[in-house]
C-alpha cells in the first residue's frame, strides 16, 4: 500500500481509503471485508452519522492499535447548531467505540445555519481533543473560503466530493486547483461511480478504460482509482461489500499509469452530474433530506445488524 501525507494535518494515510454507505446488509462479509483491507495497510475509513455504519466500523476495528487507524466520520447538516454538532461528536464516538476522530467532517452545506456557529464548535472539539482535524464535505470553493474565515484557530484539511472518471464537474470549478494551493485533501467519493464502472460498456470513457486495464493486466476499476490517485493530493474512498471487490481496489496502487494512459482519460469527454443533480443548490438551503436519512439508516442499523457488528 501507498502512503500519502494528508496535507495539513502531518499524518500518514493510505493511497486508498475505504467507503461505508450502504453498507449493513450482509454486516458478516462486510467485516471480513473491511478487516482484509485494514490488514493489508488500509488505515483510513470513511463513515458517516448519516450512514449508520459507525457500529460496523467500530466493531471491524476493535482490537487493531487504534493509533495506525485514521478514522473519518460527519456530523450531518441538520446538527450544525453548537450544541447539537457537540452532541452528535458524542454520539459517533460511542457507536465508533474511541475515544477520538481522527478527521470530522460536515456532512454537506447547511446555509440555513450559520457557518460560524458550526465552526467554532468543531474549533471546541478540536483543542478538546476530541477530533484531531476538520474537514467538509459537498463544499464549493466559495463555501470553503467562507468556513475557513469563520475559523479563528484551526484548518479546514479536506473537502471530500464526489469525483470519478465519469463524475468531474469539480474540474470544471476549479475545485482542485484551490485545494491543491490551500493544501486542502480532496477526498474522492463514489470513485466507481457508485457502480457504474463496471455496468456502463458502450461510453468513450468505459472503452478507454478497458483498453488501459488490458494493457496493465489490471481491471478497470483499478485504473479508475489509480487515475484519481495519480492526481496527487486526491484520496479516493470506493465502497466495497465483499473481500474480492476490496482486494482489488486495494491492490489498485501497485501498477504506475502512463502519462499516455492519463491524458487519455483525462480527455474523454463523458460527463456526469453528481449525486443530488440539478436539486444539490435545494439539499444546501434545507436540511430535512439530511434529518430524515440519518433517522432512517440508523433504524435499518439496528434491524439489520450493522450496529451490531460481531459485538
Ligand atoms: N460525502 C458524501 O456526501 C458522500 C456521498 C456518497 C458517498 N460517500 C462516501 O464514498 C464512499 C464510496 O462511494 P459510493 O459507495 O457511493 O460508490 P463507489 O465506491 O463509487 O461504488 C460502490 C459500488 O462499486 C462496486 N465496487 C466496489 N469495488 C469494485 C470493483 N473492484 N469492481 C467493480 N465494482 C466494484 C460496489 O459493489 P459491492 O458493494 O458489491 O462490492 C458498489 O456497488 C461511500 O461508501 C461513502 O463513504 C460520501
Amino acid at each position: 500500500m501507498q502512503y500519502v501525507k494528508f496535507d495539513h494535518a502531518n499524518e500518514k494515510v493510505s493511497a486508498i481509503g475505504v467507503g461505508t454507505w450502504k453498507l449493513g446488509k450482509n454486516p458478516k462479509a462486510e467485516l471480513q471485508a473491511l478487516r482484509y483491507a485494514i490488514s493489508n495497510g488500509v488505515n483510513f475509513i470513511d463513515t458517516a452519522e448519516m450512514y449508520g455504519t459507525e457500529g460496523l466500523v467500530g466493531s471491524a476495528i476493535e482490537g487493531t492499535d487504534r493509533k495506525s487507524l485514521f478514522i473519518a466520520t460527519k456530523v450531518s447538516p441538520h446538527n450544525f447548531h453548537y450544541s447539537d454538532v457537540m452532541r452528535a461528536c458524542e454520539a459517533s464516538l460511542s457507536r465508533l467505540g474511541t475515544d477520538y476522530i481522527d478527521l470530522y467532517q460536515l456532512h454537506w452545506p447547511n446555509h440555513s445555519i450559520p457557518i460560524s456557529e458550526t465552526m467554532s464548535a468543531m474549533e471546541k472539539l478540536a483543542d478538546e481533543g476530541k477530533i484531531k482535524h476538520i474537514g467538509v464535505s459537498n463544499f464549493s470553493v466559495g463555501e470553503l473560503q467562507e468556513a475557513q474565515a469563520a475559523m479563528k484557530e484551526h484548518k479546514i484539511v479536506s473537502n471530500q466530493v464526489e469525483y470519478s472518471v465519469f463524475v468531474r464537474s469539480i474540474e470544471k470549478e476549479g475545485l482542485p486547483e484551490y485545494c491543491r494551493k490551500n493544501d486542502i485533501a480532496i477526498i474522492a467519493y463514489s470513485p466507481l461511480a457508485r457502480g457504474l464502472i463496471s455496468k456502463d460498456s458502450d461510453s468513450k470513457i468505459s472503452e478507454a478504460l478497458e483498453s488501459i486495464a488490458k494493457k496493465h493486466k489490471v481491471s478497470a476499476a483499478q485504473v479508475a482509482l489509480n487515475w484519481l490517485v495519480s492526481k496527487g493530493n486526491v484520496i479516493p474512498i470506493p465502497k466495497a461489500s465483499s473481500t474480492e471487490h476490496m482486494k482489488e481496489n486495494v491492490a489498485s496502487t501497485e501498477f504506475t499509469l502512463d502519462a499516455s494512459d492519463i491524458a487519455e482519460i483525462d480527455g474523454t469527454a463523458n460527463r456526469r452530474r453528481p449525486i443530488g443533480g440539478v436539486f444539490r443548490p435545494l439539499l444546501k438551503k434545507n436540511a430535512a433530506w439530511s434529518r430524515i436519512m440519518t433517522k432512517m439508516n440508523s433504524k435499518n442499523a439496528k434491524t439489520n445488524g450493522a450496529e451490531i457488528g460481531e459485538k
